[in-house]
């Protein structure tokens, strides 16, 4: 393989970061850059989020055994390297820290089994960034691996991956967790939220079950928040580390290339450079008019040339407005959307396009 922008862009990092706004191609990319790393000598672990099932079958990934928990070695032909998949599981992911970070398993359980944590662990928003970043931060530091590749949640807000670090550590800093250890306000025995009257306020808005499982939950973080905060810091350390590529995917359309406009400002100030910019699913280019196609053949082809055109134009404001960022373009790959293709030889011909884009 001749070394190309891709390549080089990743040639010196330990982790890419691959965000976009939502359906731009992030998770497919994602394993795709995988894929050609691993074909090149790297041993790389993606960490995919919510992968459409055929992905998720051809990562091997489609057992509940292989979610959440340690990546599954994909056996790849002719690599070089190795290729490793996991599914980003946020829950287990939780779980997997607060066990780490409890003192005794008795806590752990209780937290564990706590409805305010069950609620936050899953649902609760941006959890699923901070988890991803959790991720990436175990398999940066984890030998099998000199590269990790991490697809993020579908977001309008570059920052809310990149911010996560720092409202887990506001989370752990909230007003809740406040009153419950403050030590001579209140004290740990009399929690409860019908004991104060700024509770009860609370419990008329939340309901006095859910204020109740909150601060139970929050009684229960203690002694676990320092390794947290700790944590948070050293994920964040990772996240802004100069060997972390960040690669911002779009597609030719208007609206996510506005989306990734805004994005790349987003991070750039934030102190992230974007090392690359995919503009992804391109529609090619099918030659110039042949009259001597049927006519309803030839109105569907300028058809496809109008939406290409339409998509070069977007792109060229998107150069334009980001001169020093390196982009490459990758056309729409049939194989991926022909169902009846093998899809870990559809993401080989993905990677091949993504090095031969230059
Ligand atoms: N270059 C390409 N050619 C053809 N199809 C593609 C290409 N890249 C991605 N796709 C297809 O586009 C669809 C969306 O891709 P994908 O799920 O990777 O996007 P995403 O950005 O991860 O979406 P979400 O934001 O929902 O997570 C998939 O069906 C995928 O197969
Ligand atoms: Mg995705």
């Amino acid at each position: 393989m001749t070394p190309t922008t891709l390549d080089a862009t990743i040639a010196d990092s330990h982790v890419v970061v691959v965000a976009g706004s939502g359906g731009v191609g992030k998770t497919t990319l994602s394993a795709a850059l995988a894929v050609r790393a691993a074909l090149d000598g790297r041993r790389v672990a993606v960490v995919t989020i919510d992968p459409a099932k055929r992905l998720a079958d051809a990562l091997g990934l489609a057992g509940d055994s292989a979610v959440g928990n340690d990546p599954v070695r994909i056996p790849l032909d002719d690599a070089r390297g190795e290729l490793w998949a996991l599914m980003l599981d946020t829950r287990s992911t939780f779980d997997a820290l607060v066990d780490r970070y409890s003192p005794n398993e008795d806590q752990a359980r209780r937290i564990r089994s706590n409805l305010f944590y069950k609620n936050i662990s899953g649902a609760l928003s941006g959890t699923q960034e901070y988890m991803a970043a959790e991720k990436l931060y175990e398999l940066n530091g984890d030998d099998r691996f000199d590269l990790v590749i991490v697809d993020t949640p579908p977001t309008r807000q570059a920052l809310d991956f990149l911010s996560a670090p720092a409202r887990l550590r506001r989370f752990i800093d909230h007003p809740l967790y406040r009153i419950v250890i403050a030590p001579s306000s209140i004290g740990l025995r009399t929690v409860s939220a019908v004991s104060q009257p700024v509770l009860r306020a609370i419990a008329k808005v939340v309901g006095a079950q859910a204020l109740d499982d909150a601060l139970a939950f929050f009684k229960a973080f203690q002694g676990l928040d320092a390794g947290f905060r700790q944590r948070a810091h050293d994920v964040d350390r990772v996240l802004r580390e100069s060997s972390t590529a960040y690669v911002v995917v779009t597609s030719g359309q208007a609206e996510p290339v506005a989306e990734a406009t805004y994005f790349i400002g987003e991070l750039e100030s934030a102190n992230v450079v974007v090392s690359l910019i995919v503009a992804n699913r391109l529609m090619p280019h099918f030659g110039d008019d042949d009259n001597s196609l049927p006519s309803s053949l030839l109105d569907n082809l300028r058809e496809l040339d109008d939406e290409r055109r339409a998509e070069e134009s977007n792109l060229e404001a998107l150069s334009a407005a980001r001169p020093e960022t390196p982009w490459i373009r990758v056309p729409l790959v049939p194989e991926l959307v022909d169902e009846r293709l093998d899809t870990l030889a559809a993401l080989r011909l993905l990677g091949q396009a993504l090095g031969d884009a230059d």
